[in-house]
């Protein structure tokens, strides 16, 4: 696939089908990442392929804390708030998909629901856990940007679908003791993938994206 193509194509897919994806095609997307760019060519990524029995076992634990409100404890904080045109993309964002489903925003209920399909990993059958050690800081974050969208639009050019969660990383210390990682890993995000079903409401819309000139100065 063209790389302008994939680009322009990718989204997030929130619906998936289970069908597994072959070891081959996973092979043949972590090779492409391994070429990714970073600081120095550090290579900082650590990455965790969750498939199967143990993936499924993974998503009950995090269903079952995530239903409960457990308290998170992310290794990346949130920030403490953000600027009002970036919080105001996020509300719409989610509004958009609340009406794509039909959920009314005071439908308690139903956003729950949405809300706790991320820590099943929207039925994709592989996970894949980014880490970086736990001394690492803002460049080495970075390089997990480039590792993660180099990532998704590999597995997009071979009809691999993504989604990242950074919600499933509220429960870092949970997994990382599930996974038997060290404590001192910081998990970056998880990144579900696998083929999308084609039919789910979920996976209709598209995200709004500002245009280029609303982002862009030019100074010749
Ligand atoms: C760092 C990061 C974290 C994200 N976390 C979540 C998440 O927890 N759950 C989710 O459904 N989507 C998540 N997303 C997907 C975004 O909502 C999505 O990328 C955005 O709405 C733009 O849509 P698009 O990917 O279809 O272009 C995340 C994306 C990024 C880059």
């Amino acid at each position: 696939m063209e790389i302008l193509e994939g680009i322009n194509a990718r989204q997030s897919i929130r619906a998936f089908k289970p069908d597994p994806v072959a070891r081959d095609v996973l092979n043949k997307i972590l090779q492409a990442v391994s070429n990714s760019p970073s600081y120095t060519n550090s290579q900082p990524w650590e990455v965790v392929m969750v498939m199967g029995k143990k993936k499924d076992e993974l998503g009950r634990k995090l269903l079952e804390l995530a239903r409960a409100k457990a308290p998170t404890s992310p290794d990346l904080p949130m920030p403490k708030g953000w600027p009002a045109a970036l919080e105001e993309r996020s509300r719409e964002h989610g509004a958009r998909r609340l009406t794509t489903l039909g959920v009314a925003r005071d439908d308690e209920e139903g956003r729950e629901k949405l809300r706790l399909m991320n820590f099943e990993f929207y039925g994709a059958p592989c996970a894949v856990f980014l880490f970086i050690d736990g001394s690492l800081g803002e460049w080495s974050i970075f390089d997990m940007g480039l590792f993660a969208q180099n990532l998704i639009l590999a597995a997009h050019s071979l009809g691999v679908e993504s989604c990242l969660q950074a919600s499933v990383t509220n429960y870092a210390p949970e997994i990382k003791k599930f996974l038997g990682i060290a404590e001192s890993k910081k998990l970056v995000i998880c990144v579900s993938l696998g083929y999308p079903d084609k039919k789910a409401k979920l996976n209709t819309y598209r995200s709004l994206k500002e245009k280029p000139d609303e982002f862009t100065r030019w100074y010749e």
